[in-house]
């Protein structure tokens, strides 16, 4: 039997961690032979619930989950940890501007940067999901001494599969054939979901699918507030399908990405690429070449088009990053 990995889980007792411990815990991570232990990390009014979701973790007998640690210590909560799952947040709440959301958030993301540090397995990586994830990821990377900035990624892989799912839809094909689709930028309503370079079925989807101002208006539009209409019609935010993408996004970073084809994360961008600046955390192409060892895809066409898009979601990334300086250290 292989040795089990850990998996630290922020917001475990909360809509996404109701979602998503079950899968990991039945092996949508790692695969059908790696055995898991569980850490669940909440804040202690929440402990009691999170009793609950352990008592039902304990009911489904999983073949492959070992211990299940449920903490509000930090320091408990990421020892040992090979992956940590930060999806823990505040929600916005009405009267709340943008930067108080950030900073409230943010002074969690600076403690949990710093116990990540302190007591993960060396080999430690970092997936936020909490909102705003992507300054999230920046603050919780900036606080975690010694930690490469390239083990931590922000979730932009929701937003990725929406696309997928709309281009399937527009032009008849299954969501699986296609390929090639990078979000750039923030998990925000200004992200762009870059249809340009799409492909469906191995052809640019831009030839498949005719209607190019629905391309350019209707898609763009439905993906960036999916969220919100999912609140409308569901009366709370999405949540499965967020567990599930951030199940893809670790798959997609332990596995080799299929020749000729990306997935969307956000990176810790070191200003090398498609002239992003550097010291955000900004959702690019990416393809994993082994397990822990990733690299961006460069090259892929910018027309003026995208670089607009892209200049939009970039500007919202360093204004965030602005807004919350005194949370990164220099
Ligand atoms: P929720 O409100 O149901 O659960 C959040 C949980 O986090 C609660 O149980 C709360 O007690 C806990 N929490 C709050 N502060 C914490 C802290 N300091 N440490 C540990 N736990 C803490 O929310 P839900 O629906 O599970 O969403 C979680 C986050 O994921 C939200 O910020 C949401 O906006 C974000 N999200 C991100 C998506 C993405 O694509 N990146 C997609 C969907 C949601």
């Amino acid at each position: 039997m292989k040795a089990p990995i850990t998996v630290s889980v922020t917001g475990a007792a909360g809509q996404i961690g109701y979602a998503l411990l079950f899968r990991i815990a039945s092996g949508a991570l790692f695969g059908p032979d790696q055995p898991v232990n569980l850490r669940l990390i909440e804040i202690e009014p929440a402990l009691p619930t999170l009793e609950g979701v352990v008592m039902e973790l304990d009911d489904c007998a999983f073949p492959l989950l070992r211990e299940i640690v449920p903490t509000a210590d930090l320091n408990e909560g990421f020892r040992g940890t090979n992956w940590a799952l930060l999806v823990g947040s505040v929600p916005r709440k009405a009267g709340m501007e943008r930067g108080d959301l950030l900073g409230i958030n943010g002074k969690i993301f600076t403690g949990q940067g710093q116990a990540i540090a302190k007591n993960a397995a060396s080999d430690v990586r970092t997936l936020v999901v909490g909102n705003p994830c992507n300054t999230n990821a920046l603050i919780c990377a900036s606080n975690a001494d010694g930690v490469p900035k390239d083990r931590f990624f922000a979730m932009t892989r929701l937003d990725e599969n929406r696309a997928k799912s709309q281009l399937a839809k527009k032009s008849g094909a299954h969501h699986s054939e296609v390929t090639n689709l990078c979000i750039w930028g923030n998990h925000s309503a200004t992200q762009y979901p870059d249809f340009t370079n799409a492909k469906i079925n191995g052809k640019p989807a831009t030839e498949v699918i005719s209607d190019h101002e629905w391309l350019k208006g209707e898609f763009i539009t439905t993906v960036q507030q999916r969220g919100a209409a999912i609140i409308k019609a569901r009366g709370a935010s999405s949540a499965a399908s967020a567990a599930n993408a951030a199940i893809d996004t670790v798959v997609s970073l332990v596995n080799p990405t299929p020749a000729g084809d990306w997935h969307s994360v956000a990176i810790y961008s070191d200003g090398s690429h498609y002239g992003i600046e550097k010291g955000i955390m900004a959702s690019m192409p990416i393809r994993t070449v082994t397990n822990g060892t990733w690299e961006v895809v460069d090259g892929v066409p910018v027309d003026a088009f995208s670089q607009g898009k892209i200049d939009a979601t970039i500007n919202e990334l360093l204004e965030e990053r602005e807004a919350v300086q005194n949370l990164i250290p220099a």
